[in-house]
């Protein structure tokens, strides 16, 4: 097979761990970059998990993906990151029955501050990075600020398990199938304050409130069970979850690197003000892609008046977070 694209290379951090797993080979097959388009992967672990991560690896080998050009196996993030196109960072300690995932700020902050360096210093200066460990906006945004020479455009974070999981809500209320469900903006922060927005959604054709007239399920089932998806994974797993995660990074950075044609999605983003939002926070926005590559916030949704509070309760969460992780890492607005 004659090979004309260069290919494209990804860094995943946690590649060892159970996102990871599900995730690497989704990618080495070409679900998130196309079926013509070859990868190389950086794994990235630390120290501990490079026995299991060699393991991995063979695995990789052993599938013969035709796409997949080179398996980098390292702890070292200035390996692991050097000239990459894309960094997914998965790998974080994941939040366990009783936390909640800002509980994680103090943990996991650190390990996002020397990841953005490692990134500013040794990827692409094209390099996009999606964070998905957790609290991944705010990570995000520590990662962003520690890697001063990639535009903050660059930098993204996960809320795109949270829109499939209210697609599936949605369309399992209305009995419908779940692509029949479009225009679901999930935003603000990737915690329980978050909001899918069922106004602006659509089932088929109809709006999301034609054919699910229960204004009280909507608000105080489906809104709290999409929130709390993660916990009753957690809770019923004995885990986070993992499939479904690494199922939506694959979405998010499908997405995009590809042109839109239609829906939108979600995705967190730096904010610039949009839609009344705190300027300079990671939050979640609706999202399109141009022919170009580019991607822009979608202008002109009309939000209720409930959703404007729930949205802005969600980013003040997000400022708090920034607040107390900023204090802790002696980091600076
Ligand atoms: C999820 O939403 O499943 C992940 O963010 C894991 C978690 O802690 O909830």
């Amino acid at each position: 097979m004659i090979m004309k694209k260069n290919p494209i290379r990804v860094a995943v951090t946690g590649a060892a761990g159970n996102i990871g797993y599900a995730l690497l080979f989704r990618i080495a097959s070409g679900a998130m970059f196309g079926p013509d388009q070859p990868v190389a992967l950086n794994l990235i672990e630390i120290e501990p998990g490079m026995g299991a991560l060699k393991g991995v690896a063979m695995e990789l080998d052993d599938c013969a993906f035709p796409l997949l050009t080179e398996i980098v196996q390292t702890s070292d993030l200035s390996v692991g990151f050097k000239d990459v196109d894309w960094a997914l960072l998965v790998g974080s300690v994941p939040r366990k029955q009783g936390m909640e995932r800002a509980d994680l700020l103090g943990i996991n902050g650190k390990v996002f501050v020397g990841q953005g360096k490692a990134i500013n210093e040794n990827a692409k200066p094209s390099v996009r990075v999606v964070v998905v460990g957790n609290p991944c906006n705010t990570n995000c945004l520590i990662a962003m600020k520690s890697a001063p020479n990639i535009p903050d455009e660059q930098f993204f974070a996960m809320t795109r398990l949270d829109e499939n999981r209210a697609k599936t809500q949605l369309a399992q209320k209305a009995g419908v199938a779940v692509k029949e469900v479009s225009g679901l903006c999930v935003w603000g922060n990737h915690s329980p304050t978050m909001f899918p927005d069922f106004y602006n959604t659509k089932i088929g054709r109809q709006k999301a409130t034609a054919v699910i007239t229960d204004e009280a399920w909507l608000k105080d089932t489906f809104v709290p069970t999409v929130g709390q998806r993660g916990k009753a994974i957690i809770d019923a797993r004995g885990a986070s979850s993992a499939a479904s995660a690494a199922n939506a990074v694959v979405d998010t950075v499908r997405d995009l690197v590809t042109p839109t044609r239609g829906d939108y999605h979600s995705v967190c983003v730096i904010s610039r003000g949009e839609y009344g939002t705190p300027s300079g926070i990671i939050t979640s926005l609706p999202i399109k892609v141009d022919a170009v590559g580019k991607w822009r916030v979608v202008e002109g949704l009309r939000l209720t008046d409930y959703a404007k509070e729930q949205i802005a309760k969600s980013n003040e969460e997000l400022l708090e977070e920034r607040k107390v992780a900023f204090g802790q890492l002696g980091l600076s607005l």
